[in-house]
């Protein structure tokens, strides 16, 4: 039942759809009048890839940026050791992951931005610079992954929604293999977030954190 709560949100900061808040879930109704009113020379169907081709920039963009950030963890002498390692395993998969998505923008007749990838790995390699100076770095850079694979598998998720409405079907299976693996890895930091806060508190053994998987 609807509580007449009514919004505007945004998909990575690009196209805005109508929101109406129920009770314990989010109802996002079809766009289709709002596509007409703000796009009248374009068909839906091209309206639909064009966001899609957008979106798919954006999570290129998040791929290139997160190779920073775990290149840095993985390379971080003070981080626990199993850290270290699942953030090198998850290094590999993200390159895969910018190289899939490319793929499906290709696919679709498009290019990844390379304004937007150059513009997130700076902001990351910022960001980074600054959690350096201070002594508890890892565990800020271990909450910043753990945020930011939850993010992944929303975008991924969200990808896989456009994609069948734009018809573009032909992508999901490639989505899919990248939102598996970005599961996985989420999973594995919300196992230890725990461990990695205590090991830094307490400076505990080692052994307290599960090896990489
Ligand atoms: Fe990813
Ligand atoms: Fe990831």
């Amino acid at each position: 039942m609807q509580l007449g709560n009514e919004g505007r949100a945004s998909l990575f900061g690009g196209a805005r759809v109508r929101v109406f808040l129920t009770r314990g879930e989010v109802v996002l109704p079809t766009n289709d009048h709002q596509s007409r009113r703000d796009f009248p020379v374009m068909t839906h169907t091209n309206t639909r890839q064009s966001d899609l081709i957008d979106w798919l920039n954006d999570a290129y963009a998040m791929e290139r940026s997160l190779e920073v950030m775990l290149r840095k963890q993985a390379e971080n002498e003070e981080a626990h050791r199993a850290v270290r390692e699942r953030a090198r395993i998850h290094l590999d998969e993200t390159r895969a992951h910018a190289d899939r998505v490319a793929e499906c923008l290709s696919m679709l007749d498009a290019k990844p931005s390379t304004f937007k990838s150059t513009t997130g790995q700076v902001m990351e390699m910022a960001k980074g610079m600054m959690t350096k100076m201070a002594s508890d770095e890892r565990v800020k850079d271990f909450l910043a992954s753990y945020g930011a694979e939850y993010f992944e598998v929303a975008c991924y998720k969200a990808l896989i929604a456009a994609a069948g409405v734009a018809g573009a079907e032909s992508i999901v299976p490639l989505l899919e293999k990248n939102l598996k693996e970005d599961e996985a890895m989420a999973h594995w930091l919300d196992l230890n977030v725990n461990a990695v806060v205590r090991d830094y508190l307490f400076n505990a053994t080692p052994a307290t954190v599960a090896t990489a998987a």
